[in-house]
């Protein structure tokens, strides 16, 4: 297995470019099962997670060819089963993702309980039921879950909670259904919108994607027209800016979408941090005192769970107490006790409260990554720590950010790959 060997205290400088969006990424191929045609992908992200979901796709006889620099070819009309291989499946949480398309498209679906990185419960409930809504059965047979419909149909689905998967899912899913369904307490991420504007121009009839309400009138078929250009990964964004407010001078993140991230880039600002923006680029200044600020993680457009890690890294160098308040997942503060070991101050309240006080000089030490944003936000606390770190499961680094090592030791950081 990869480790990352880190040597902290580097100051960092330079540009960073941002990569396609994995969880923007994902989607769209899976949306291949809902055509007629193969797809065009562009701008992919060469991770792990990429290369899970072709292979799952693979197993059901799609071709998902590299054609290009970061651009795909995937044969979604040419899938021949309706049963997602397991072992793929339990390692990538976004394998749900497929159920919609299949359904849509064979009037089946076969599939374990999706895996993923392990950051609480996950379950998958909000999507059986709205399944059951759109008129499949739905049962479980030998550790699978079965659904089967012989056409979906139209219906008002009101999710429990807001789920970014399970509106991508049954947007999906409805597109080919028949008559018309609505999606009432639909997650708004920019993925969302990003995928319904795909779909659309292939003669998809969704609108109110981005809101809370999307309304999809089903159509017969879908046809290739354009490429899927992925946007850039908001989440990367964020990191690279979090880490140039621990270490830059004046680092330059390019290929971004400054406007995915406003209230992340609002606390960043309170935290003492500040930049300059357009559209596509954000400027980090050289940080001065960082102080505390409090942060709650909120579905889009609140503060990304997903970012939560790498600012509360941040946040043991910033001056003062800061609440960190996560209220996506239960399991997303497990990295805590591992930056404590490391020198951090934090006070563990409860499954989803963290206390931090700062700032406290951290010491390298060996750590393993938990899961994918965690593992980052580890590599950061490596970069300002004094001495060396071990970072052991690269993988789950690898599933998100593309050789992350390479781009980081372009702006100056003592990071090394060792198998
Ligand atoms: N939930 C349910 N029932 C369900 C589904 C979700 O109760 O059937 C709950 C979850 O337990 C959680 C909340 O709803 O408390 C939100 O979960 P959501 O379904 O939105 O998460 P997700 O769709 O599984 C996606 C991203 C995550 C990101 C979250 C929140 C993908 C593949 N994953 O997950 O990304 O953290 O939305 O924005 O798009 C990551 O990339 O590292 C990652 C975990």
């Amino acid at each position: 297995m990869a480790k990352f060997l880190i040597h902290g205290g580097k100051k960092l400088k330079g540009e960073i470019e941002v990569k396609g969006a994995k969880n923007a990424a994902l989607k769209a191929f899976a949306a291949s099962l809902l055509f007629q045609e193969p797809i065009v992908i562009k701008n992919v992200p060469l991770i792990e997670d990429i290369f899970r979901i072709s292979e799952l796709l693979e197993a059901l006889s799609v071709k998902a060819e590299k054609i290009g620099d970061r651009t795909f070819k995937i044969s979604g009309n040419q899938a021949n089963s309706y049963v997602l291989k397991p072992e793929i499946s339990k390692a990538i949480r976004a394998s749900i993702v497929l159920t919609g398309p299949l359904l849509a498209r064979f009037g089946k679906a076969i599939f374990p309980h999706p895996g993923g990185c392990v950051i609480g419960e996950r379950p998958i409930d909000i999507f059986l039921d709205a399944f059951h809504e759109m008129g499949a059965k739905v049962a479980e047979k030998d550790g699978s879950y079965v659904l089967e419909a012989e056409r979906l149909r139209g219906a008002e689905i009101v999710f429990k909670n807001i789920s970014a998967t399970a509106t991508e899912t049954l947007m999906m899913a409805a597109v080919l259904a028949k008559g018309k369904t609505i999606l009432c307490n639909a997650a708004c991420e920019p993925e969302i919108p990003y995928l319904a504007n795909f779909l659309n121009v292939s003669g998809a009839r969704i609108s109110g994607a981005g809101t809370h309400t999307i309304s999809i009138i089903g159509v017969k078929n879908l046809h290739s027209k354009k490429p899927f250009i992925t946007m850039p990964d908001r989440i990367e964004t964020g990191n690279f800016a979090v880490l140039a407010g621990l270490l830059g001078d004046n680092i330059i993140i390019k290929n971004c979408e400054p406007a995915h991230i406003m209230i992340f880039l609002k606390h960043l600002r309170l935290a003492g941090v500040n930049y300059e923006k357009g559209t596509n680029w954000l400027k980090i200044s050289a940080p001065g005192r960082l102080q505390a600020v409090d942060i709650r993680t909120k579905e889009y457009p609140g503060f990304a769970t997903d970012l939560q890690a790498p600012f509360t890294v941040l946040l043991t160098q910033a001056e003062g107490k800061s609440l960190v308040h996560e209220t996506i997942f239960e399991g997303r503060l497990n990295y805590i006790n591992d930056l404590n070991r490391m020198g951090a101050s934090i006070t563990i309240c409860d499954p989803h409260r963290v206390i931090v006080e700062g700032p406290s000089s951290l010491r390298g030490r060996e750590t393993e990554s938990p899961d994918l944003r965690a593992g980052l936000a580890f590599v950061f606390a490596g970069l300002i720590a004094e001495g060396d770190s071990i970072i052991h499961n690269v993988y789950h680094i690898d599933r998100g950010y593309e050789r992350i090592e390479e781009r980081l030791q372009r702006l100056g950081a003592d990071i090394r790959r060792i198998k």
